[in-house]
Order: C-alpha cells, then sequence, then structure tokens
C-alpha cells in the first residue's frame, strides 16, 4: 500500500500473478489426485473349503463398484489380489505383501476368523484402512476394534444367539454342538448355549474337528447315540456341503433336526440337493427377501456372473458400498483419513439385508431372520431377532 492507502499497480500485478500461481497448484494438485489409482488389496480364499465364499465376495465387491461408475470418489481403482488359502500363519506374510510391495491404500478381506485376527493386527499397525466382508471373529469389533476397521459382515455369536432363542422357544430341551476347532465355530456355538441354556435348553455335548476337516462319520455315530433334541453345527463353503449330506446320507435328517447359522446352507444348495430341504438357519440374509434393492441387486448380480448371489456376495457388495460412503465424503482424497473414517461410521448402507448402520465398534447393526431352504432358496420364515447389536466388549472407540 503507498501513503494514501491505495495499492500500487505493481503490487496489484504480484498479487494477481500469486493467485494465479495458487489456483494453478491447487489445480494441479487436484489432477494429480485424481490421475492417481486407489489401491485395493482383496486379501481373500481362492482355494480351498472357502475358496467360493472368496469369489462371491470378490464379485459383489466388484459389482457395487461397477454400480458407482467403476471409480471411487472419482479416482481410477486398481485391484491388488492375494489368495490367503484361509491359512493364518500366512496372514501376516501376505497382509505385508499387500500393504508394504503393493503399498495398497485399503485393504479388504477376509472370510477366515483366524485369518483376518492375524490381518487386523498388521492392518493396525500400519494403520491401513481394512474393510472385513465375511470373518467374524467376535474380538476384532471388541477389545481389538480400532479405528482404521470395519466390518461389513456380522459376528460370529450373532447367528448362534438367535438360533439358540429359537430353539428354546420350541422347548427344544437338549442339544449337541458341532463345529470346526477355530473362533468361528467357538463363537458361533457360544452364542447358541448362551442363548438356548438362558432359554431353558441344555447343551449335552460340545463336539468339535480341526479345520477344514470333513471326516464326520465318528461324530454322526456319537449324535445318534446321544440322541439330543437338535444339534446346532457351524461349517460353511465346501466342508458345509460335505456335511448337510453326510447328515442326510446317516438317516439323522429325520430324528434330530440339524440347525445353524446360514452357512451351512448359504451358496451350497445347489450341491447340497434334497439333503437340505427343510433346514433351519438364522443369518442377516435370504435369498427370496422382498425389498427393492435386494430384487435389483439379485437381478444385476445373475446378469454380470450368470449365477445368482448368496450372503458373501452380499458382505462384498456392502464392503464397497462402506467404502463408497468414504471415499466419495473427501473427494476421492484419502489423506483425510479422520472424515473418511467418520463417513464411513455415520453411513447408511442400503444393502440387499435391508438397511443397516454400524455400531460404535465398526460392525453392522443388523436383523436376523430365520429361514428355512425350499428347493434353492433360503426362504426368509420370520425375524429371529431385531437390529441385533453386539453386547460391549471392551472395544474403546
Ligand atoms: C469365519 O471364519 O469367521 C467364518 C467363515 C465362514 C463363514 C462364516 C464365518
Amino acid at each position: 500500500m503507498d501513503a494514501t492507502g491505495r495499492i500500487p499497480r505493481s503490487g496489484m500485478r504480484a498479487a494477481a500473478l500469486g493467485v494465479a500461481a495458487a489456483c494453478a497448484l491447487a489445480w494441479t494438485g487436484t489432477t494429480l489426485a485424481q490421475q492417481t489409482k486407489i489401491k485395493i488389496g482383496l486379501m481373500l480364499p481362492y482355494t480351498g473349503t472357502y475358496a467360493a465364499l472368496g469369489t462371491a465376495i470378490t464379485n459383489g465387491f466388484k459389482l457395487a463398484i461397477q454400480e458407482n461408475g467403476g471409480k471411487l470418489g472419482g479416482r481410477e481403482i486398481e485391484y491388488f489380489t492375494v489368495d490367503d488359502e484361509s491359512d493364518p500363519a500366512k496372514a501376516p506374510d501376505n497382509a505385508n505383501k499387500l500393504i508394504k510391495r503393493d503399498q495398497v491404500d485399503v485393504l479388504v478381506g477376509t472370510v477366515h476368523s483366524g485369518v483376518a485376527l492375524a490381518m487386523s493386527k498388521v492392518a493396525r499397525d500400519n494403520n491401513t484402512l481394512l474393510i472385513i466382508p465375511n470373518a467374524g471373529a467376535d474380538e476384532i469389533t471388541g477389545p481389538l476394534c480400532a479405528a482404521n476397521v470395519f466390518r461389513s459382515s456380522f459376528s460370529n455369536s450373532q447367528f448362534g444367539i438367535a438360533m439358540g432363542k429359537v430353539m428354546a422357544d420350541q422347548t427344544k430341551k437338549t442339544a449337541v454342538t458341532l463345529t470346526w476347532k477355530y473362533a468361528a465355530g467357538d463363537e458361533s456355538v457360544g452364542g447358541f448355549k448362551e442363548a438356548f441354556e438362558a432359554g431353558g435348553g441344555k447343551v449335552v455335548k460340545e463336539l468339535s474337528l480341526p479345520f477344514p476337516q470333513v471326516e464326520f462319520q465318528p461324530y454322526l455315530t456319537e449324535i445318534a447315540a446321544l440322541k439330543p433334541d437338535v444339534v446346532y453345527a457351524f461349517f460353511a463353503g465346501g466342508g458345509a456341503v460335505k456335511f448337510v449330506k453326510d447328515y442326510a446320507a446317516a438317516g439323522l435328517t429325520k430324528t434330530i433336526p440339524l440347525v445353524g447359522p446360514g452357512f451351512l446352507t448359504d451358496g451350497t444348495l445347489d450341491a447340497q440337493g434334497e439333503s437340505a430341504q427343510g433346514l433351519l438357519t438364522t443369518l442377516h440374509y435370504g435369498d427370496g427377501l422382498n425389498l427393492p434393492k435386494n430384487n435389483a441387486f439379485r437381478a444385476a448380480y445373475a446378469k454380470t456372473f450368470s449365477t445368482p448371489p448368496d450372503v458373501y456376495a452380499v458382505q462384498g457388495y456392502d464392503a464397497a458400498q462402506l467404502l463408497i460412503a468414504g471415499v466419495n465424503a473427501v473427494k476421492g482424497d484419502l489423506s483425510k483419513r479422520a472424515d473418511v473414517v467418520k463417513a464411513m461410521e455415520t453411513a447408511k448402507i442400503e444393502s440387499p439385508r435391508g438397511a443397516f448402520a454400524l455400531s460404535k465398534s465398526h460392525n453392522p447393526i443388523h436383523d436376523i431372520y430365520l429361514r428355512k431352504v425350499d428347493g434353492k432358496e433360503n426362504k426368509v420364515i420370520a425375524v429371529a431377532i431385531k437390529n441385533l447389536n453386539d453386547p460391549p466388549r471392551g472395544c474403546k472407540l
């Protein structure tokens, strides 16, 4: 300014140049950010008993991205894929490869709770955004919860709690449980036992075998001898196909009802055929849910992948929907992590299962349905528990 308080011409020119330069920089910055692809690491099982689950999650995830114009917050996407083989021992190396070698911005995975526990530790240690599209390990959204870790699926005890209540309400008195011996099965059975016994029943025997073994015969013989009112079993994928067929072949289906979390009959009905007919399960999804979102999702999925979707496809789809909510809120600028997290925490996800929000610990709060196998469908016959939220498990978020 000169003595008259006016800005001299030379000063105005300099100021104008400064503003132009700042605008150019900001413009260049935006352009650069938008030209860089967002790297997504998919760490899922593509071989072994959970292979079909990993494929369905991948398909569901990519379908939601495709419906979002193939981009996230205006940015192109690059996928990095690792087959985790459902092997917890390989999980730290696999997760580190994606984070350190491939430098992914976001990790998506996985199916197996033991793998997810190791994976979430690596994500916490590196502060990498992680979305879990299946594995239900209760601890991950309990004492191990973290601002950068989200789940689009469930926690393991949720379906056991629902089925325990349903069986107690049906006045069943005795139950035998059978599961693969690891976090998912233990927690599923734990939820069943807690609710069944609270309702007046008694779990008379807890049977288990190592994951992913499928030699069920000795356990079926023991169940036949114990003659409980009901059997609650946790198996999924290829193992669920074989178990349900073996249970029927042993002649048990008609004498001792078999129930379980929906994984027992989800994505498996083609292979299980007659052996699964009439089985009752509890899950946060059912094939025939007559919701506009579910109808549209099922049609789009079948058209894109030439196969009907299952619960795993829904969870993959919702993992992407959650990520879209976070990344769109910051227009693709992932350096605004706190804003990404806030948008994901407060998102209302229009899921094929029905709309849901996340709990404080980043786990879905959703309805749990009672389903009955009818032909090739898991038909919803009732809502077993409305808006189920996990009990507080020491999450400090
Ligand atoms: C789990 O390991 O958490 C899991 C695996 C398959 C189906 C459901 C849960």
